[in-house]
């Protein structure tokens, strides 16, 4: 099977030797990130490792909703869904009465999104194409606004994350999950992993309080933040 990420000619074969690569490197010496219109963003060249069936082991998906306490018939917005790992579980969570809003930025993961929805027949999922700037979701839509290894990724963040605040119904919440520096394991480069010191005053000069900071993944912190009154 061959697939076109932006443009670039992809095949398994490649996939293959990228992922030893990118193993044996620890993660640290490939273009794991790539300019896409002007911005650092994800190299969709390694999307096959997000969504790589090992991800479970340390991505702990159900822990991680678990952990969410979503209300019933929760509308969360996947904010930078890459290929839709997280869509997929948030739309079996919220249920048919529930909605999901998985946003990318770049064309090709948007493509990767749509597949999946069809292919899954995932109703309850609609994929947006989002801004740089600005999530492109309408007002107050939103019990969670969700993050995985996207952060880091926001131009302007405390802006961006102004924006959020937004799309959130009263009492929603945004929920941040990105590497920990200190990991040694295949990630984002670690010249752009963020401390999460920074993460949690960046989201207090955009308006928001840290709600909770949990501790159970391996390589990621998991941060929620709830609207400052
Ligand atoms: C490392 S991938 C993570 C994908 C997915 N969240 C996951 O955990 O599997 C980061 C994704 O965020 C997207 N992204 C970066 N900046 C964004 C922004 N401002 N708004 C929406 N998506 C963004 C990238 O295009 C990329 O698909």
């Amino acid at each position: 099977m061959r697939y076109s990420t932006a443009g670039f000619p992809f095949s398994r074969r490649l996939g293959r030797c990228c992922l030893i690569g990118f193993l044996l490197s620890g993660g640290g010496c490939l273009p794991v990130m790539k300019d896409y219109a002007g911005h650092r963003v994800f190299n969709p060249m390694y999307l096959f490792y997000l969504e790589w069936g090992l991800r479970d082991k340390w991505q702990k998906p159900d822990e991680v909703i678990t952990a969410l306490e979503l209300p019933p018939s929760a509308v969360v917005a996947d904010i930078g869904a890459g290929g839709g790992y997280f869509t997929e579980k948030f739309s079996a969570a919220v249920g048919p009465s529930g909605r999901v809003y998985a946003t990318d930025v770049q064309e090709v993961m948007i493509k990767r999104l749509g597949k999946r929805v069809g292919r899954r027949g995932l109703g309850n999922v609609s994929v947006v194409r989002g801004g740089f700037h600005d999530t492109m979701l309408p007002e107050s839509c939103c019990d969670l606004a969700f993050f995985s290894s996207v952060y880091k990724e926001i131009d302007a963040r405390i802006s961006y994350m102004r924006n959020v605040r937004r799309i959130l119904k009263p009492g929603g919440r945004v929920a941040i999950l990105e590497y920990r520096r200190d990991v040694d394991a295949p990630g984002p480069e670690p010249g752009s992993r963020l401390a999460q010191e920074q993460v949690i005053d960046e989201m207090q000069s955009a308006g928001f309080v840290l709600l909770k900071s949990l501790d159970f993944l391996p390589r990621e912190y998991f941060l929620v933040f709830g609207a400052a009154p």
